[in-house]
């Protein structure tokens, strides 16, 4: 395992990722968890972040006490090589200039990070405060116009920091010199890889669950696909996969899931019809989040139903008579939460709660199953790679991520079945262009929402209409931490534009999100 220690800011998510890119496990940990508890996580490594305070600001987050004395070779990056620096007797100062993306710097004496590499390099700075004394026992690899010390290292302790950020793409060499910390500097060994992950995760499942039954959501999405698919492959017929069509579904989606995963994997399956019961509870709710909570909780009650029923053996996915497992309880919830879910929802750094996202934050206090997330140490990317892996089919693996509260979340204002079948007809036709133009891998997600309390003016044929705005949101992301709008191409726009008005009876405007996040959300809600 490599620490990330997180001082704040969206810095150290990119970082684990790249850690992983290299084939090498990481873990994000908040940078107030103390020195022996890193330790005992048995760290080959451990990687201070950046971050967005001075270390002189007042409560400005600092290393734990004793981290430098762990014997743990460690790579401070940005803030994280400043507050190295100072911690070990080194100069920090504060400077007017600021230095703010692409910067070149020069190798003054190429150590063990720079060694063979260009003597100038393009990279990317994002600071105010610089090192201008390294401390004792470092040599001065690198520096910039402006930063006297932008790179530095102490082989014999095995620490190493540079200013810039090696982690983002615009850093020319950030890769290769991350792969030296790691297998030079730190003795990593590139063996996290898909088919180990696949193997440990499958193991570990079968150790956790036993002879014990486990029932799984299967909401038609990656996550919620891999995960369960994965669970399949470590206790088979002991997995139940229970499909809600609670009626929040895209057209076409429950006979994608039949199609392309049931058929492909033979898991068990149960429907269950809910669509009344969701609208129900719904009725009238038009705060975000308390959708998210009632959507949740609705969902969660129906499993236990669907759970209880499986074991009174009135659904026909029971397994058969005689087997050992026939008359255990369904005792554990598979369910497919992301590291990112982790994070945002406050759970392991401290991240501020941006929203409850259902599958973390928003499952009810009187829970009745024991969870299983085979997936929440791993990245949106890490988790398409693992179904390819276990053989899904690319439908499955390469959709487009889709929230759980579903189009209840795409409705602004409250949930009727009328407006949820308008927005399902726009939201197709959105879909059916972008595949037709080709592009459906160039764009990480396409919501489409429908704006059902405001009306506008137009006039369609010989007659004035009144109905109700669409909103296209294509956006590009890798992770969903962060995203941008889609510079998806006019003649595109243009298609959407005139078929959903043509074709969907209501909607008489079509408008383009152009907010990257932050500061919007991808979703609206
Ligand atoms: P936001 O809107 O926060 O969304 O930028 C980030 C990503 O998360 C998805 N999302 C959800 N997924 N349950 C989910 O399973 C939820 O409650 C939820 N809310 C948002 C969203 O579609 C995007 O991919």
């Amino acid at each position: 395992t490599v620490l990330v220690v997180d001082f704040g800011a969206q810095y150290a998510q990119l970082i684990a990722r790249r850690v992983r890119e290299c084939h090498v496990y990481s873990e994000i940990v908040p940078s107030t968890m103390p020195a022996e508890e890193m330790l005992a996580r048995r760290p080959k490594a451990i990687i201070l972040s950046g971050g967005p305070a001075s270390v002189y600001a007042e409560g400005a987050p600092i290393a734990p006490e004793g981290l430098f004395d762990l014997g743990v070779p460690t790579f401070g990056i940005c803030y994280g090589h400043q507050v190295m620096a100072q911690a070990l007797g080194g100069t920090v100062e504060n400077s007017d200039v600021a230095e703010y993306g692409g910067t070149t710097v020069t190798v003054s004496s190429p150590g063990m990070l720079f060694a063979g590499l260009p003597h100038e390099q393009a990279v990317w700075m994002s600071h105010r405060d610089y090192v201008s004394r390294a401390p004792a026992g470092f040599t001065v690899t690198a520096s910039t116009d402006v930063t006297p010390v932008a790179g530095m290292e102490d082989l014999e302790r095995g620490f190493f920091g540079v200013q810039f950020h090696p982690e983002v793409m615009h850093t020319e060499q950030g890769m290769e010199l991350l792969r030296r910390f790691l297998y030079e500097g730190a003795g990593c060994r590139p063996n996290w890889t898909m088919v180990n992950i696949a193997d440990e995760s499958i193991a570990a499942v079968r150790e956790q669950v036993g002879h014990k039954r486990a029932i799984c959501a299967l909401s038609g999405g990656v996550d919620s696909a891999v995960a369960a698919a994965l669970v399949q492959r470590a206790i088979g017929d002991q997995l139940t996969c229970v499909f809600v069509d609670h009626g929040l579904l895209r057209k076409g989606e429950p006979e994608q899931v039949e199609k392309d995963f049931v058929a492909v994997t033979g898991v068990n399956l149960h429907v269950v019809e809910a669509q009344d019961r969701f609208l129900a509870a719904l009725d009238g709710v038009t705060d975000p989040e308390e959708k998210r909570k009632i959507i949740g909780r609705e969902f969660i009650r129906v499993f236990e139903e669907a759970a209880r029923e499986i074991v009174a053996g009135t659904s026909g996915a029971t397994p058969q008579d005689g087997s050992p497992e026939a008359d255990e309880p369904v005792e554990f919830l598979v369910q497919g939460t992301l590291y990112p879910d982790v994070v945002e929802s406050g759970g392991g750094t401290g991240a501020a709660n941006i929203k409850s996202h259902h599958n973390v934050g928003g499952l009810p206090d009187d829970l009745q199953f024991k969870l299983i997330e085979p997936l929440r140490s791993l990245f949106k990317d890490e988790v398409r790679a693992l179904g390819e892996q276990l053989g899904l089919p690319s439908e499955i693996v390469w959709r487009q991520p889709f929230p759980g509260p579903g189009l209840g979340i795409r409705i602004i204002g409250a949930v009727t079945r009328d407006r949820l079948d308008i927005l399902r007809d726009a939201d197709a036709i959105a879909r059916e262009e972008l595949t037709n133009a080709g592009l459906d891998r160039d764009i990480w997600q396409f919501p489409v929402v429908l704006l059902a309390d405001v009306r506008s003016v137009g006039v369609q044929g010989d007659g004035r209409t009144y109905g109700h705005p669409i909103v296209l949101r294509p956006v590009t992301s890798e992770d969903a931490m962060t995203a941008d709008w889609a510079r998806l191409p006019y003649e595109v726009l243009q298609r959407i534009s005139t078929r959903i008005t043509n074709e969907v009876r209501e909607i008489n405007r079509v408008t383009v999100d152009i907010t990257s996040k932050p500061p919007g959300t991808i979703e609206w809600e």
